[in-house]
């Protein structure tokens, strides 16, 4: 495959679509994922780009749309297609078949024309063992485990979807036109599991037909008790048997086909592969497994059998296992361990009450992110893992645009952003490293580097959120791979940002691990404007600082290493007083990591024209006060929110008493907190 071909994934943003792209981007693969969203979620898809450490494209359209469909074919060349896009659900189809139909054969006869237009010769089709109907039907075992040979006879609408579209494929590739077109179609078992990060997995919406869906419902007091469908089979315990086979195994299963098809040159071919582990379970068995991920054993009854179920339903899944390489190598162990992890971390799936986005620029990189806790309010966006809003009731607390454009204008002094990969000033925007010298961009008047030069932490998308909920409290995980060279700066850093967010709090913790290169350096912070007076001036706010200590600078505005005293910590922020001053909470302290430390107060705000009070405290030796006097853009003038940034010491790279602050050395950990508290 060149570099510039992509595989399409139809439905992966679905349960087993996001798995597979995962798999995909790690086999080196390009994919694009085109999903209308009707079964699932978008922040599956900013969960995939989590954890894969890159932004892929993605499309919200109906497979059904022959002209948006189109579109994305004419932008993008894709050499593949991988579809899993379908409705799914065997009792729903039996209520209305036409959606199904519509769905599913519609769907797929219209994804293939769009292929046939443009030429595109391979597919990878979601089929199921559903296809086979009821294998005791023959009155022997012939078919137990089952081969692709078994004849077809699927049972209900969605099965017969499946068998449609099988068939509708095999028709075409016996065509002319089709003869070079290469068709593998896998038939899964029964998919269980969830990826073992914990960040994915089935999105658990209504009621659950599927046994370890429903038993995951029962496991956290969702449901009441497992409903075991009948124990009078011809089985070791008297419950039926069946192939469960991990998602993370069956999304391997599509990386293993895809290789095959293209393996095989220019020449068609129409193929069907199982798709499971060549071992049966009965529901017995995975209920104990379970139940043993769990700790504890789960209310159950025992009731008659359900309609359309039968005894054995076990892959033979010998073809796949010799031609595609492939065999399922995870049990259902560890797929109820993972289930589990992804159930407990996740109990709503991505449905998070009091937690919304919508899109805040046209690209769905970069969304609005609200969080709400009785009348405390807090946006926040990708661009920068900006604080975009703090709000109490009607009162706004901070500076924030209310669209993208503005973050991104020459004009925004940084509002609410994270400032990396190092904050504040570095003199000339020189240093030397290891003997090595570097020259970063000088941004301020062609001189200094300030906040890291034109395209520091506050000017990238950050991948994520991961947004999860308990303890009252919102866990809000940002990731951001800042790559080698940049602004001038060594070695690609991971800086993984979290936000707790609590009633009346917002905490903020940084982490960066070097990824490459044996050094760089590093200085984190946030550059929220806060606004505690009722108005559009932050003057006549009353200021307890935690030092009076502060670094003397020459006119560039860099330390002369002089550390003196501003008299009293306590003041009156008059008109005729200005701050951009870097005060000392510790002077000895010059660990890469202050985690460890207690947050230490650095400001308590107040004013009298609001009952709000703000506490900012911090963990590092630092902070930068600044009193706005330089904001000048859209809707906000000078002194309209003040700045207290944590953070290590000013120019501390160029202090050879103070650079240990902010050297990270490989397998070195960066990391400090902050913060903002409101009474
Ligand atoms: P899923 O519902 O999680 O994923 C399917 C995705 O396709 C969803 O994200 C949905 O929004 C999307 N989609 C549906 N119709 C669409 C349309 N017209 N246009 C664009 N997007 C559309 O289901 P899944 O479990 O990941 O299943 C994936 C495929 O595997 C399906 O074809 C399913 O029939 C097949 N399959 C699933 C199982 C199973 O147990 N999960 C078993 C056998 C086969
Ligand atoms: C069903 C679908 C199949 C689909 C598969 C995975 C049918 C006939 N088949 O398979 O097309 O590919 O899901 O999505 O619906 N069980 C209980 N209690 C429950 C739920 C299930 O005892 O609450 C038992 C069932 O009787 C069965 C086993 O657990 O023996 C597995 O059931 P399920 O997860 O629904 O999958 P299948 O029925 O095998």
């Amino acid at each position: 495959m060149s570099e510039s071909e992509y595989i399409l994934v139809t439905g992966g943003a679905g349960y087993i679509g996001s798995h597979t792209v995962i798999e995909l981007v790690d086999n080196g693969y390009k994919p694009i994922i085109v999903d209308n969203l009707s079964n699932s979620s978008y922040d599956a898809v900013s969960r995939i780009e989590f954890i894969v450490d890159q932004h892929f494209p993605f499309f919200r359209i109906d497979l059904r749309d022959s002209s948006a469909l189109t579109k994305i074919f004419e932008k993008y060349n894709i050499s593949s297609v991988i579809h899993f896009a379908a409705l799914k659900a065997v009792g729903e189809s039996t209520k209305i078949p036409i959606d199904y139909y519509d769905n599913n054969i519609n769907g797929t006869i219209n994804l293939v024309k769009v292929m046939q237009k443009f030429n595109v010769k391979t597919i990878v089709f979601s089929s199921s063992a559903t296809v086979y109907g009821d294998v005791t039907r023959f009155g022997d075992d012939r078919y137990i485990p089952i081969p692709e040979e078994c004849p077809m006879d699927p049972t209900n609408p969605y099965g017969k979807t499946k068998y449609m579209i099988e068939q509708i494929l095999k028709d075409v590739s016996n065509s002319d036109a089709g003869s070079d077109l290469k068709v593998a179609i896998l038939r899964y078992f029964n998919p269980i599991g969830a990826h073992p990060s914990g960040l994915l997995g089935e999105n658990p919406l209504g009621i659950p037909n599927n046994l370890l869906p429903y038993l995951a419902q029962v496991a956290i007091g969702k449901r009441e008790k497992l409903s075991i469908f009948g124990n009078d089979y011809a089985s070791h315990d008297g419950t039926p048997i069946r192939d469960y086979i991990h998602v993370i195994d069956l999304a391997k299963g599509h990386i293993a086909a895809l290789n095959y098809l293209h393996k095989i040159g220019n020449s068609g071919l129409y193929r069907e592969w199982n798709l499971g582990t060549g071992k049966g379970s009965t529901v017995f068995d995975v209920y104990l497994s379970f139940c043993k991920a769990v700790g504890r054993e789960l209310p159950y009854e025992v009731v008659a059998r359900r309609s359309g179920d039968v005894l054995d339903l076990t892959a033979k899944p010998d073809r796949a296992n010799e031609e595609l390489q492939w065999k399922a190598e995870l049990g259902i162990d560890e797929a109820c361990k993972d289930l589990w992890k992804w159930t407990t971390e996740n109990p709503f799936g991505f449905q998070i009450d009091n937690y919304q986005w919508k899109e805040f620029s046209d690209d769905l990189n970069d969304r609005l992110h609200t969080f709400k806790i009785d009348n405390f309010k807090v946006g926040i966006i990708n661009y920068g893992a900006t604080i975009q809003n703090i709000q109490i009731g009607d009162q706004l607390l901070v500076c924030g645009f209310d669209n993208g454009s503005d973050y991104k204008s020459s004009s925004n002094p940084y509002f609410g952003a994270n400032i990396g990969r190092f904050a504040n000033r570095i003199k000339h925007g020189k240093f030397t490293l290891n003997g090595k010298k570097y020259q970063l961009s000088q941004n301020e008047g062609d001189k200094n580097c300030l906040h890291s030069g034109f395209n520091g932490f506050d000017k990238q998308n950050w991948y994520g959120p991961i947004v999860k909920f308990n303890d009252d409290k919102f866990k809000v995980d940002f990731k951001l791979i800042d790559k080698d060279g940049n602004d001038g700066f060594p070695g690609d850093l991971e800086t993984i940002l979290h936000y707790i967010i609590g009633y009346k709090f917002i905490e903020i913790e940084y982490e960066s691990k070097l990824l490459n290169g044996e050094s760089t350096i590093v200085n984190l912070t946030n550059h929220s404007y806060f606004n505690i007076s009722n108005g559009d001036s932050i003057d006549d706010t009353e200021f307890e600082l935690g030092t009076d200590q502060y670094l003397k600078v020459d006119d560039e505005l860099i330390p002369t290493g002089e550390i003196a005293s501003i008299g009293s910590a306590k003041f009156t922020l008059t008109s005729d007083k200005s701050f951009d001053n870097c005060f000392i909470v510790n002077e000895n302290d010059d660990r890469i990591d202050t985690r460890s430390n207690e947050l230490k107060q650095l400001v308590k705000a107040s004013h009298k024209d609001s009952k709000i009070t703000l506490i900012v405290s911090s963990t590092d030796p630092a902070f930068q006060l600044y009193s706005g006097d330089g904001i000048n853009t859209d809707g906000f003038k000078k002194r309209s929110g003040f700045c207290v940034e944590p953070s290590r010491f000013l120019n501390a790279i160029n202090q050879p008493n103070w650079s240990k602050q902010v050297i990270l050395k490989k397998d070195e950990t960066y990391g400090g907190k902050i913060k903002y508290e409101f009474k």
